[in-house]
């Protein structure tokens, strides 16, 4: 892997959360790994009053805290700040971008960055027109000297005429690839090691279809509730926040075609692709389709915790989903007919992301059926935790008859004893320095994303006749939504911590 070449990395909205927990924790590690430029600044912008010192200072602390890599010492740490800087604004006045430019131009100087900047709105939505448009004014949107990218982080949008705007303001001053729209799932090592186990492997691609795949399960579970979020996540519930975005970038790899190649344009015109045949939920069809529930106060392990409602800067009336499931099918040769079954919720039993592929009965079931071991053949890929990989499997039990056992074959990531496992924003970050979009969504895909949500946020928005149903913290939401999956056996899988289990009693 080569170093970017030398840059200005400026931060907008410095000191929040995501900075301090995940964008400088994660540079430290690039700059440990010597993946840093040879020469670069981190320009921390906010609005709070920091000197370079101070922000040094809160940073090593963040760095101390949040950063779970044992290798780091004082010795790099220290190094690693002498890179920082900070520069207060009021982002919403265009004249302090006078003093961004100035700061610019005096460490670019210093630095032999070469007018290579990257500016990454970490802020509220809010701010996403009015910061690129301030850079452009002040002519730190063009490429004319060195380059310039913007990274936006998620939601990219509230809803599909939202984004839409959005993606046409943002263009008036950027050109498409100039923007860089973060879905930290798809910096996650495990959802890009769904390229390699497809299409690295030949086993699998002659049964990736209709032919032999039942259907596809998608869960991504939190176990812990909105806890400070509550004022953002009221205004956003589960499916913005997770489905539209996490959920379907999973959906786009797991069910694109071949790329022709790895290049971030083949690949992204396939993840195009899958969105633009999600068949379309009907108004009619989405109470049978889409399911959201919202958790209650419950015992956790003998302790109370708080119902959605009761959460700090949750509306006590609210409606906002924090479960949400839905079944869909793709309209194309490779999925036709096959049903897609993703959920999420926050305050489920156990935090887990997984994929999980069905394939179809044998067409003839010759066995004795036994503690349920006609079961299909699962394949089950673990994006989180326990990262690996499983296929589960008939087997004779040993002795008289034809008894078969369900047994279970399994790669954990924690098997590599010497592999680190990169944080998602680790990659996008080193990414984003390299010039490589790949992992970032494009803008034509995330308006797809919200065109086949539409129909959804619509119906739940206004059609007062479809339930939030309540389920007690702890538990796995709502009942009716095994209503949507169960048939002939099927359920939902109850994933545990541990990859090879599952069921609803195991570790959580
Ligand atoms: C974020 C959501 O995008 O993803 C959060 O806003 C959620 O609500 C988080 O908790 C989950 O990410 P991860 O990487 O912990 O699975």
């Amino acid at each position: 892997m080569h170093r970017p070449e030398n840059l200005i990395l400026v931060i907008f909205g410095a000191s929040g959360d995501l900075s301090k927990r995940k964008l400088i924790p994660a540079l430290i590690d690039l700059y440990n790994q010597k993946l840093m430029p040879e020469s670069f600044a981190i320009l921390g912008v906010s609005r709070t009053k920091y000197s370079d010192e101070t922000f040094r200072e809160k940073m090593i602390e963040s760095i101390k805290q949040f950063n779970q890599n044992s290798d780091l010492d004082d010795k790099v740490i220290n190094s690693f700040s002498q890179n920082l800087y900070y520069q207060p604004i009021d982002t919403v006045n265009t004249s302090d971008y006078a003093q961004i430019k100035n700061r610019l131009d005096e460490l670019d100087r210093k630095l032999n960055t070469n007018g290579n900047f990257i500016f990454y709105l970490s802020t509220p939505p809010s701010l996403y027109e009015i910061i690129p448009k301030n850079l452009a004014q002040h002519g730190l949107n063009t490429d004319e000297i060195g380059w310039r990218r913007l990274i936006i982080e998620k939601p990219f949008g509230y809803n599909l005429n939202s984004a839409i705007d959005l993606n046409k303001k943002l263009l008036e001053d950027y050109e498409e690839d100039q923007l860089y729209r973060i879905d930290h799932y798809l910096g996650k090592e495990t959802v890009q090691n769904l390229l390699v186990t497809r299409f690295s492997n030949g086993i699998y691609e002659p049964l990736w279809n209709r032919n032999f795949i039942d259907h596809v399960e998608i869960t991504s579970s939190e176990s812990l509730g909105v806890g400070s979020r509550g004022g953002y996540y009221d205004k956003s519930g589960a499916l913005r926040d997770m489905l539209q975005n996490h959920l379907l970038q999973m959906v786009g790899l797991v069910a694109m075609e071949p790329p022709s190649s790895l290049d971030s344009r083949a690949i992204r015109n396939e993840t195009l692709k899958v969105f633009q045949s999600l068949r379309p939920i009907k108004k009619e069809d989405v109470k049978s389709m889409a399911i959201r529930g919202q958790y209650v106060t419950s015992k956790i392990k003998g302790k109370e915790v708080p119902g959605y409602r009761e959460e700090i800067g949750v509306d006590s009336n609210s409606k906002t989903e924090t479960y949400a499931a839905i079944k869909f099918y793709i309209d194309n040769w490779r999925w036709g007919g096959v049903p897609f079954y993703i959920r999420t919720g926050k305050r489920l039993p156990t935090k887990v992301t997984e994929i999980v592929i069905h394939f179809k009965q044998t067409p003839h079931y010759l066995f004795t059926k036994k503690n349920g071991s006609e079961a299909c053949n699962q394949l089950i890929i673990r994006i989180q935790p326990d990262e690996g990989i499983l296929l589960k499997f008939g087997m004779k039990v040993p002795g008289a008859g034809f008894n078969v056992h369900n047994v279970n074959m399994d790669f954990h990531y924690s098997d590599l004893s010497d592999v680190k496992l990169p944080t998602a924003y680790e990659r996008l970050l080193l990414d984003a320095m390299l010039g490589d979009s790949t992992l970032y969504a494009r803008g034509d895909a995330v308006e797809e994303a919200w065109k086949f949500i539409a129909p959804i946020q619509h119906a739940w928005e206004n059609d007062e006749s479809i339930k939030v149903y309540g389920y007690p913290a702890g538990t796995w939401g709502p009942e009716t939504a095994d209503d949507l999956i169960e048939k002939n056996n099927t359920t939902w899988r109850y994933p545990c911590k541990n990859l090879a289990d599952d069921g609803l009693y195991c570790e959580l």
